[in-house]
């Protein structure tokens, strides 16, 4: 990683749509490990903006508008003011949280984009796009679905087949319709401007495939070195719309900006907005650093296309990193808005208080740095009860209470333990191995911080607590206490020591906790922390002879009944709160839960179909012969409407072989067929990806 010297940076975290509450995992891709980030700076001292806002245009918010029958404008103001409160109440500590619906944002993009045309960046073209007529709109490629060319798939969108993973385009889709009014619709000329992205291949192979090799994430690389390898074509950059912000042309009437022209535009407006006439330096500078923190959906646009439009304008400096996180899940699944499979961040403030650390602590230990990660309450609980309560609060916890035991709230002084017994010579190289330790927490802390390592970089600080546990545990004060008080000063004094850089380290990750150690430690210890960040080591903020204030709990445990709560939450059936036709077909709720031993009870085992036929005036029932491995058995399947007699001989299938004998229409079934079915009630048969004896039993 090439050093480069630099006098402050700016950081942003991606403008989040202004059409739904925030969850846990918009928090865990971008807004935590970016608040984490700019906490450590200011901490050091640098200049520092931390800059973000709501994205407030584009056709997902005019629909959802629609959807609750409000205009645009009603339903961003809502959103916003919702999202702008959870953040503050989270503690996510923005410069500014700024909206792209301010008149300096519009104002901002259109010199952009006045800048670029002047320069002749853009291009003109007119072409046939769809249009839903009913709702007199032109349909982005995302609202119109139809049958995949390639597989099939009924429910494909204008962009991609989610089945197949095709990506399309609208006008490849076999029976287009439109997923707001359901309608098919019609193609209709229209003339828009395009960014020919093109134009900047060879830059960009210079500017990131070359120069940003070694110290962009690997998940950040890769992506956008295969976007670059499949070559750029010219991307459109306005639409036919009445919300958003309008093209600064005369003869672009009726069209405003594509909403991913002027969303991180708004970094810079809502610096402006912020700063002044002191905003250009913190963009313009070539000796700022400009960071963004995103989740990985938004890769492209941050590490290709924008500094692409940096570069057009020209006036403008790019990316240093952009440390995209990939994928939180939840309990196993994708987070989900519409079929409500979340965990929103204002009812988590609202239903668990006073628990702000103990979400950051969990998010940034299970933070999907390189890999996509998985929420769930149990690990919560796990991780909040094992490491914050009983490592890090239990440690501070000890050295409170311990030196209100012994010396009544005073910090003792660290007199010298020089060899003058054994137990003292002890003394002395535990507390000299847990400073070394200590140190080298410490240093990689820092480093993994610098290296947008968070998950580690918080490794690092639990790993302080437990050194300081260790300490404790092994000099065992308590036992000192009857012959050498000197002695008991001197751990004491150290292991205050201890709590008071916890103090100062924990910030970034933990600022309630820190604020409550330093309210407890009864210091500011701006000084000290100072030092701490800047050069690595140790410090020593409690000076001996200071006053303690009386001891408090840090954390405290999450019990099983808090949990239970937000576990049934996620269980309750999914209502879908979404028209759109893709996306509407939500599986069945989850049963409850079952031990192992429920399903070791259940013989499941594959046959072979012999013989089949129709049940007589039953137009469900098939009568199948199936060859099972231990008898040749009757079982009746309610599959007629799905499969034939035919189609059913020599098949393979799944079936429970220890179900009771079940008498149908006087025929007696000795046996479960397994079959798969869809959300619209089609039955497939489950059968084993190659053929196996008849007999084989499904584990
Ligand atoms: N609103 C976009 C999303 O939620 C992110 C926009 S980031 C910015 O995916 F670049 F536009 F700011
Ligand atoms: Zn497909």
């Amino acid at each position: 990683m090439k050093e480069k010297k630099f006098k402050r940076t700016t950081v942003t975290a991606a403008l989040p749509y202004a059409n739904g509450p925030l969850h846990i995992g918009h928090i865990a891709g971008a807004y935590l490990p970016a608040d984490t980030y700019v906490r450590y700076l200011r901490l050091k001292g640098e200049d520092v903006v931390f800059v973000c806002g709501s994205d407030e245009h584009g056709v997902a918010i005019t629909l959802g508008a629609k959807k609750e029958g409000v205009s645009p404008k009603q339903f961003v103001d809502k959103y916003h003011a919702l999202m702008k409160q959870a953040f503050a109440d989270f503690g996510i500590s923005f410069d500014i949280y700024a909206r792209t619906s301010n008149a300096i944002h519009h104002q901002t993009s259109q010199d952009f984009f006045r800048t670029i045309d002047a320069k002749q960046g853009f291009i003109e073209e007119t072409s046939d796009q769809y249009f839903d007529e009913q709702e007199n709109i032109f349909l982005a490629d995302r609202y119109i679905v139809g049958t995949c060319p390639n597989c099939g798939n009924p429910n494909a969108y204008g962009d991609q087949c989610e089945k197949c993973g095709t990506s399309l385009s609208p006008r490849q889709l076999i029976n287009p319709r439109s997923t707001v009014s359901g309608q098919a619709p019609v193609l209709k000329a229209t003339k828009h401007w395009y960014f020919p992205l093109d134009r900047f291949e060879a830059w960009l192979k210079e500017w990131l495939v070359e120069g940003h090799k070694e110290d962009w994430k690997v998940n950040v690389y890769g992506q956008c070195k295969s976007w670059i390898d499949q070559g750029l074509q010219p991307r459109s950059i306005t639409r036919d719309l009445d919300w958003g912000i309008p093209v600064p042309r005369p003869d672009a009437e009726g069209k405003v900006l594509y909403v991913w022209f002027d969303a991180p535009i708004g970094y810079i407006s809502a610096t402006r907005e912020l700063k002044g006439a002191d905003w250009e330096k913190y963009w313009k500078d070539p000796e700022t650093r400009l960071i963004h923190f995103i989740g990985k959906d938004n890769i492209v646009f941050h590490c290709i296309i924008f500094p692409c439009m940096l570069k057009a304008e020209g006036s403008f400096i790019l990316p240093d990193n952009v440390p995209a996180n990939e994928f939180l899940n939840l309990e196993g699944e994708k987070i989900s808005t519409s079929r409500n499979h979340a965990v929103w961040l204002h009812e988590y403030l609202a239903e668990l208080p006073g628990r702000r650390d103990e979400l950051r602590y969990v998010l940034n230990s299970i933070s999907p740095e390189t890999k996509d990660a998985d929420f769930t309450w149990k690990d919560y609980q796990q991780k909040v009860n094992s490491e914050l309560v009983a490592i890090l609060g239990n440690f501070v916890n000890r050295v409170m209470v311990l030196t209100w035991k012994y010396f009544d709230g005073r910090v003792p002084s660290a007199a010298e333990l020089a060899n003058t017994s054994e137990k003292r010579a002890r003394v002395l190289s535990l507390y000299q191995q847990a400073h070394e330790d200590l140190e080298k927490s410490v240093t990689e802390m820092i480093a993994a911080l610098d290296g947008f390592r968070f998950r580690e970089a918080q490794f690092q600080l639990m790993n302080m607590a437990r050194i300081g546990n260790k300490f404790l545990a092994d000099t065992e004060p308590w036992k000192l206490a009857k012959d050498d008080m000197e002695a008991v000063g001197a751990i004491l004094n150290y292991a205050l020591t201890v709590v008071g850089n916890l103090a100062i380290a924990s910030e970034p990750f933990l600022p309630d906790g820190s604020a409550n150690m330093l309210t407890q430690l009864n210091i500011t210890a701006r000084h000290e922390s100072h030092r701490f960040w800047n050069t690595h080591t140790l410090v020593e903020p409690v000076p001996a002879g200071h006053r303690l204030n009386p001891a408090s709990l840090l954390y405290r445990n999450v019990e099983d009944a808090e949990m239970e709560g937000q576990v049934q939450k996620l269980k309750k059936p999914v209502i879908s709160t979404t028209p759109m036709a893709a996306e509407s077909h939500a599986p069945k709720p989850l049963k409850p839960e079952i031990v192992f031993d429920d399903f070791g009870k259940i013989d499941l085992r594959i046959g072979t179909v012999t013989a089949a036929e129709k049940m007589p005036k039953s137009d469900k029932l098939l009568k199948l012969t199936v060859n099972s491995g231990l008898d040749v058995r009757t079982i009746l399947s309610g599959i007629a409407k799905h499969y034939t007699p035919e189609e059913m001989v020599g098949k393979q299938v799944t079936f429970v072989a220890n179900l009771a004998p079940r008498k149908m229409m006087g025929i007696e079934s000795q046996g479960m067929i397994l079959m798969a079915e869809d959300s619209d009630g089609k039955l497939r048969l489950l059968q084993p990806h190659e053929a196996v004896m008849p007999g084989a039993s499904v584990s």
